[in-house]
């Protein structure tokens, strides 16, 4: 018996090989079936079912010289039940179309090298715009290429009681890791003798909770595929939007309907996003839009306005309430939206339409409403309110350079608070909003510490602000408000740099001897605004308590680093003409990317750590953490993985149907 389980497990491990390059996500032999093994599912969450068999031509995998068999069957079944065909058991009455497709892959390293890839031929099926009412588990067996069977056990979880909140906010602090936010609380928070006199106002959040965030075919995750898990339930794959990466197709995979798209489906919410990023960027976009390719931005402006198209509609959609945020760029007349300005075709669907503060503000609260500000992402807090002769070089939505007048993460913020508790109220509904700090993760990316540091504290500042706003408004009891990341990026402090005694030393060695660990650490040399009363060194004249510090390039800076990083100098100063570039092309020195001679010259060099293609670091493994306040904030306490946070907030809303609903909305 030990004996026959040893060899199953090296069997097991055998068929696991293909570890980074993988024929297809969550297809562990050659049928796969999407939503995957291990899916748990929101009592009447709308998606797509997608079946393929897949026959390599050669390699390891090899079947019938790549010619699949036409003949497969997907059985389904609730426990205890018999199985019955897909077609029989949703009442599908044309069975699907067969669709064919292929692909290739490389096996490993060296094949990739030899450049020996194995060709993949597909057959499969979908089976669109499916519901399972019932709560309680399914299993799922697929039967293909004569005999061989893939099979997946999918749950539906309980129907919902009471709902407890009416409302949500759901900020997003993309790329925040815990130690971020001890990092920004260091910043902009004074300490006695190791104890803090002010805190963030995360850290009087009612429940507490950390989330892991793997995806489906990775453990370390983009923010398309987290985001996707967050407002889901479905662990995602690379890139993908709401939708299994299956085809070579952006559109046609299977997807699967978010928190937002029912909200706004059972119970008529009205829906904001709210983002610092490129409006068409993954994680606002993960909000209600569908397509396995992340890039697709302008079908995703398209999608926020009136949904999934054709076919493939579930619903109704008629458009966000609100879109706030960067990327007038994705809006301009191209060859992809026809020629056709889409801030004319917003206009021609009823959007107020605003580019700058001014008209935020001015928005009437009542009317839907589009505000693109700049074009790419907005500028960081540090450049608005620090450095704000770098929004010389930002970009305003019709082109001209300057964009002076953008508003911040709170200004976009309590205004999308504002308009929609407005528009719900004279609908007798509740509503959604999405708000994301999506620079923290831009400026880790480049590393620039101070510029992430900064908007993770806008986003705290943020918080605090909304969370009186809602009070001020009477919608406090009736808003669940959940702060979390889609997953985090490996940053730490270890100590502090003496930056005057470092850009004078003149080898790397040296210059390493202006960090102090431990004891030589001292103390925070950043000054908060409670300290400018004694002493005067200003930068920033932050009001008191504002939550930020007054000086953000101190002689003591924090010492600190990333488990990823591209070629570098460090010198640990803030960048104060522009954010950092740490890596550019030099075709000298190799194809890649290698120390950019302009950045921080005075700092020591360290060779990057990873593939060298990358200019930047990217995402890290580390959990994340969970803030809530709020009715349903209890949920969110303690250890879970990114698809609880999806029905967590469905919890709270009430989300679950034991039948197929479609309220009327009102626009
Ligand atoms: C692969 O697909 C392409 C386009 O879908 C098609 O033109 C081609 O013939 C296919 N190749 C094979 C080997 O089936
Ligand atoms: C598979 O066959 C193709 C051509 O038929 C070849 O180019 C490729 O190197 C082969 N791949 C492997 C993994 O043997
Ligand atoms: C749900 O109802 C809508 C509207 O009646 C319909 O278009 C849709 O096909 C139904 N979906 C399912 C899964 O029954
Ligand atoms: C409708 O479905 C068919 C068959 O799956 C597909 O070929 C077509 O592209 C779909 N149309 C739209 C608009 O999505
Ligand atoms: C869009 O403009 C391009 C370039 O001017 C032109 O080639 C194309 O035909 C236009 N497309 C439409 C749909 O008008
Ligand atoms: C805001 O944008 C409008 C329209 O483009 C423009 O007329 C106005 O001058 C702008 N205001 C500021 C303060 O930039
Ligand atoms: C947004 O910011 C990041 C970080 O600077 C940059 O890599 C990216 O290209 C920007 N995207 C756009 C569309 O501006
Ligand atoms: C601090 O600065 C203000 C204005 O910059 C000045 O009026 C004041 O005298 C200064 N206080 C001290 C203690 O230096
Ligand atoms: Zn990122």
């Amino acid at each position: 018996m030990v004996a026959f389980k040893l060899l199953a497990a090296v069997l097991v491990a055998g068929t696991a090989t293909a570890q980074t390059f993988r024929r297809s996500a969550a297809c562990p032999k050659l049928g796969c079936v999407y939503p995957p093994d291990q899916v748990d599912f929101i009592a009447g969450q709308t998606f797509d079912i997608r079946v393929e068999v897949q026959a390599p031509v050669n390699g390891s995998e090899a079947y019938n010289n790549g010619v699949p068999s036409p003949d497969f069957t997907l059985q389904i079944g609730s426990k205890g039940s018999k199985l019955q065909d897909v077609t029989k058991f949703f009442g599908i009455k044309a069975d699907a179309e067969v669709e064919s497709y292929n692909f290739t892959y490389f096996e490993d390293l060296f094949a990739k090298e030899e450049g020996a890839a194995t060709p993949v031929n597909v057959l499969a099926k979908s089976y669109r715009n499916i519901q399972l009412h019932q709560p309680g588990e399914y299993h799922v067996v697929f039967t293909y290429n004569n005999g061989m069977q893939t099979t997946a056990t999918w749950t539906v979880l309980p129907l919902p009681k009471k709902p407890k909140a009416k409302n949500i906010i759901f900020f997003l602090g993309d790329g925040m890791a815990g130690s971020m936010v001890s990092a920004a609380r260091l910043l902009a928070h004074k300490t006695i003798n190791g104890k803090y006199q002010t805190m963030l106002k995360m850290d009087e959040a009612e429940a507490f909770g950390l989330q892991m965030t793997h995806s489906l075919d990775s453990f370390i995750t983009d923010s398309a595929n987290s985001a996707s898990a967050l407002f889901t339930g479905k662990k995602m794959t690379v890139n993908g939007l709401n939708m299994y990466t299956s085809t070579g197709n952006a559109f046609g995979s299977p997807k699967v309907e978010t928190v937002f798209e029912m909200a706004r489906r059972t119970l008529g919410m009205q829906i904001g996003v709210v983002s610092k990023a490129y409006i068409a960027d993954a994680s606002p976009a993960a909000v209600c839009t569908h397509t396995s390719q992340r890039s697709q931005y302008t079908a995703i402006i398209e999608q926020y306005l009136t949904g999934v198209s054709g076919n493939y509609s579930w619903f109704p959609w008629q458009g966000v309430d609100l879109l706030f945020g960067g990327g007038a760029e994705n809006f301009l007349p191209g060859p992809g939206n026809g020629n056709v300005s889409q801030f004319d075709r917003w206009a021609e669907h009823g959007y107020q339409v605003g580019f700058n503060n001014t008209q935020l503000q001015a928005f009437d609260n009542a009317q839907r409403a589009l505000g693109i500000f700049t074009r790419g992402n907005l500028s960081t807090w540090l450049d608005k309110n620090v450095y704000p002769d770098t929004l010389a070089n930002a970009i305003q939505p019709d082109g001209t350079q300057g964009a002076y007048d953008q508003p911040g993460l709170k200004e976009m913020t309590l205004k999308a608070v504002d308009m929609l508790s407005t528009r719900a109220k004279k609908r007798k509904t509740g509503w959604a909003l999405f708000s994301e700090a999506a620079l923290i993760d831009k400026e880790m990316h480049v590393q620039d510490t101070q510029r992430a540091l900064g908007d993770l504290l806008e986003l705290d500042d943020t918080i605090r602000a909304t969370l009186e706003h809602l009070k001020k408004i009477g919608e406090l009891d009736n808003t669940l408000i959940v702060v979390t990341a889609d997953h985090g990026h490996g940053f730490d402090v270890f100590g502090s740099a003496d930056t005057k005694y470092l850009a004078k030393q003149t080898t790397d060695r040296k210059k390493r001897d202006a960090i102090g660990a431990y004891i030589n650490s001292g103390l925070s040399d950043y000054v908060v605004p409670d300290d400018v009363l004694a002493t005067n060194h200003t930068v920033f004249t932050g009001e008191q308590g504002s939550g930020f510090p007054v000086t953000w390039d101190p002689r003591y800076a924090i010492a600190h680093g990333w488990a990823a990083f591209p070629d570098k100098r460090e010198d640990f100063r803030t960048a104060t003409k522009h954010e950092r570039i740490p890596a550019t092309k030099n075709a000298e020195a190799g194809s890649g990317y290698f120390f950019n001679p302009d950045d921080k010259p005075d700092g020591f060099g360290m060779t990057g750590n990873m593939d060298g293609t990358e200019a930047q670091g990217v995402h890290s493994l580390v959990d994340v953490p969970i803030y809530a306040w709020g009715p349903g904030a209890e949920l969110f306490r303690g250890v879970h993985s990114n698809v609880d946070i999806a029905f967590n907030v469905a919890a709270a809303l009430g989300l679950g149907r034991n039948k197929n609903v479609t309220t009327t909305y009102q626009k």
